[in-house]
């Protein structure tokens, strides 16, 4: 019996080094588990949220699609675009209709994305239901995300329990999957807050695509504190315990173990740097590579697309005869 795991990624700005720590690793070694069915999608529906460039976010998801490749999502997970395969608004509705606004409303993100904004798009206050149907639709058992989306998660197993105790059995109950030290990486100069695609200039995040160069530099600006002896003390030294949990989740140890051969923040800082620039050089150069040739990422968004449909229409075909909707064939 193989596991169908799923998760999906917004294409609203570069990836960092946080995707890559919460998401994106924990995706290859699931990967590599040939008992795992890894479906991983470009949510650029969940883009269209916010105010938005139609170039750019179109430029953003083939960058986005050419980042998952190069970091080694091989052929093995299937990768597609959420907007190319119809069923998920689809099923978004019907879920819609399964939902209340006060569930949508009270969540952390909505909140926090529509507090002080003069307008505010529907579809920010209705994201999760579409989020909970990418993940519905294919009858996924494991979503793995950053502790960021676990919210949304448990609203989209609330949604799954009521269906299915409502209208009938349709839909495969998920549960969550979230890497325990990695889990949140903060914002380098802010590390009391997390580190985001679209973080305020960038200067306290580490991108995917930052040049060594860059990446020292952003890096020795970190914030720290003054306290030459290094602890691992996340609630009173949040930039050390970040560096600290950066460090070890790209050497393979643990935050604090991380520090124990290090004496000071200067000396911590040039390790944290270093193994940034390690992991991510063959990164990038396998990026270079695979955006020399556009049309063949598009092949490779074509076949995953065709591979994923069936099942997603399959899906939505059983929940629209279970709410009672009419169908033809
Ligand atoms: P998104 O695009 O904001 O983030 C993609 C994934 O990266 C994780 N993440 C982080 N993990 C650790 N530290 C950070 N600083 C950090 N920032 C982001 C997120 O938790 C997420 O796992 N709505 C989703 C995309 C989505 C989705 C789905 C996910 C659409 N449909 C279905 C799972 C299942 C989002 O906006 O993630």
């Amino acid at each position: 019996m193989t596991t169908r795991v799923f998760t999906g990624l917004k294409p609203t700005g570069q990836l960092q080094i946080g995707n890559y720590l919460g998401a994106i690793r924990p995706l290859l070694d699931l990967a590599a588990d040939p008992d795992n069915d890894l479906l991983v999608s470009v949510a650029d529906l969940h883009a269209l949220t916010v105010q938005h460039d139609p170039a750019r976010l179109r430029a953003l998801t083939l960058e986005m699609v050419a980042t998952l490749l190069a970091c080694g999502l091989n052929a093995r997970a299937k990768l597609f675009v959420q907007s190319s395969i119809p069923a998920h608004t689809e099923l978004s509705y019907l879920l819609e209709s399964t939902a209340t606004y006060g569930e949508m409303a009270r969540m952390i993100q909505f909140k926090e994305k529509s507090r002080g904004q003069e307008s505010v798009r529907l579809s920010l206050l209705t994201y999760p239901a579409l989020m909970a149907a990418d993940i519905l639709a294919y009858q996924s058992e494991v979503v793995p995300v950053g502790d960021d989306q676990r919210q949304h998660l448990e609203l989209a197993t609330t949604l799954a329990r009521r269906f299915n105790g409502t209208y009938g059995d349709v839909f495969t109950v998920p549960r969550g999957a979230t890497p325990a030290e990695t889990a949140r990486v903060k914002d380098l100069r802010d590390p009391t807050t997390k580190m985001g695609k679209s973080g305020a200039a960038g200067a306290g995040v580490i991108f995917l695509r930052d040049e060594p160069d860059a990446i020292v530099a952003k890096v020795r600006r970190a914030v720290t504190d003054n306290n030459p002896t290094l602890t691992y003390d996340p609630r009173n030294r949040s930039g050390v315990a970040n560096l600290a949990v950066l460090l070890g989740a790209l050497t393979g140890s643990s935050p604090g173990a991380a520090l124990d051969e290090i004496q000071g923040a200067a000396a911590l800082k040039a390790a944290v740097a270093e193994a940034l620039v390690e992991t991510l050089a063959p990164i990038q150069k396998r990026y270079r590579e695979l955006t020399a040739d556009p049309a063949e990422l598009l092949s490779v968004l074509r076949s995953g697309a065709e591979v994923v449909a069936g099942d997603a229409v399959k899906t939505v075909a059983n929940a629209r005869e279970a709410m009672g909707l009419l169908s033809l064939h």
